[in-house]
């Protein structure tokens, strides 16, 4: 049984302390948006999987070991749902308490660009419902939409079955995948002979490209679009999945907002995120989301109406949506940090560690006293190893399976916080043992 305040050495539900890998882009790159850092930082992967857990089987509420930041954000979730139950339909928007926190997520990504609840629908997955709003299939010209090449075939496929016509316009590769102004109003000219083109799909950061836009590019884009009266459609779900230094995403609903009112209040934007990526990659609970923008109003009604035609998204996936845009932050039980890692080998005698930046492992330094090399007669860091699986049960690598400079000591130790605990106490006695 765990602490259920801390959360810590949690029996069966043991915390694994899933580093997710851009920790190590965040700490070099500092100044960087705040909600960034709570996406990527070292948020226990097993957070959501505990609260969904727990709003599926409200039994394990009063399961000592689960801890209390996620026993309150399930009882929180559930209050939303009719019968406290996720087997009830909700607004077919989507909970409303949950629309909230996600316009409140957009707002601190954009750095307080307002965000309305209002403008939110929630749906299952990101974005095929708006081509439902956008093309009209019986018209005599077909509707027209502008997509990248190459692109994310789903949407392609979409697309058709909605019976649109697809404009391509080509990606610069020479470039970085670069998307350039002058090849959009190439393949509109084109798309213009034969269709009616009303969006532009945008894809960033890139799907299969891995390019993102700078700030600069999506000013020229928004700017063609205003200038051709085009629907930006801004696919941005890899948002949270960005790893080069000096870069920074920028969604389109900031920068059309720092663009002038002619501009930004006019452009029509539908900007869609989803749990499918990001850091939580949880595609098969289809939670995702739309946020529409300058929309007429009678439009904005339209697609209310339409998006009601549908019964509401599947409730688990809303929740993970409500996890996603408010994931634990700092001070929670739930949000274990890496100093936390640090500081018990910071405490421990004869062990150093470098900072932990990403992945699922970590490899301190072992300074053995002499007695335990002289009296190992086999590599030291394998003798710890073995005597730690012998007392413990923990099952840790020698850091000679590695590589490591000669005459240095290692080991490979997966990050659990129980095994931190173990570990702990097992190394305490074995350098008393040999000091
Ligand atoms: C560009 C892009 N958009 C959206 C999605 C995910 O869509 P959904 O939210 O429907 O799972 C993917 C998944 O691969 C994608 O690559």
């Amino acid at each position: 049984k765990g602490n259920p305040k801390t959360g810590k050495g949690q029996g069966r539900h043991q915390t694994i302390i899933k580093q997710i890998n851009s920790l190590k882009s965040n700490t070099q790159r500092q100044g960087k948006a705040e909600n960034r850092k709570m996406d990527n930082l070292s948020i226990s992967n097993y957070f959501y999987l505990q609260v969904l857990a727990a709003c599926l089987y409200p039994a394990l509420l009063e399961d000592d070991s689960l801890p209390l930041d996620v026993k309150q954000r399930a009882e929180s979730l559930l209050r939303e749902c009719d019968g406290g139950s996720v087997g009830s339909y909700t607004d077919s928007s989507g909970i409303a308490k949950i629309k909230h926190c996600v316009s409140q997520y957009i707002t601190r990504r954009d750095g307080g660009v307002p965000s309305s609840p209002d403008n939110i629908f929630i749906k299952s997955g990101s974005q095929t419902i708006m081509l439902k709003l956008l093309i009209r299939s019986k018209d005599s010209c077909q509707t027209g939409v502008l997509i990248p090449v190459p692109t994310y075939a789903s949407f392609t496929l979409a697309l058709e079955e909605q019976g649109a016509a697809i404009i391509p316009y080509h990606l610069c590769e020479e470039q970085g995948w670069t998307l350039q102004v002058e090849e959009l109003r190439k393949a509109l000219h084109t798309g213009r002979k034969t269709c009616n083109p009303v969006a532009l799909y945008i894809c960033n950061p890139g799907n299969p490209t891995g390019h993102i836009q700078s700030r600069k590019s999506i000013e020229e884009v928004i700017r063609f679009a205003a200038e051709e009266r085009l629907f930006i459609l801004a696919d941005e779900v890899y948002q949270s999945c960005v790893y080069a230094d000096d870069t920074e995403f920028y969604s389109y609903k900031k920068v059309l907002s720092e663009m002038g009112s002619t501009i930004s209040s006019t452009v029509e934007l539908a900007s869609f995120n989803s749990v499918s990526k990001g850091f939580m990659g949880e595609c098969g609970l289809r939670g995702g989301y739309v946020e529409l923008v300058n929309l007429d109003p009678a439009v904005k009604e339209y697609a209310r109406r339409l998006f009601s035609t549908r019964s509401c998204p599947p409730v688990v996936g809303q929740m993970a949506l409500d996890l996603m845009a408010n994931p634990p932050r700092p001070g929670d039980p739930s949000f274990p940090t890496f100093s936390e890692v640090s500081e018990v080998f910071a405490e421990l005698p004869g062990i150093s560690c470098q900072p932990l930046k990403a992945g699922f492992f970590v490899f301190p330094c072992l300074h053995f006293p002499p007695k335990a090399i002289k009296w190992a007669k086999m590599e030291p860091d394998m003798l710890y190893c073995l005597h730690l699986l012998e007392e413990t049960g923990l099952h840790v690598r020698p850091g000679c399976e590695y590589g490591q400079r000669k005459d240095s000591h290692h080991i490979r130790f997966n990050i659990m916080e129980d095994a931190l605990q173990r570990l702990k106490t097992f190394h305490t006695r074995f350098m008393k043992e040999f000091s």
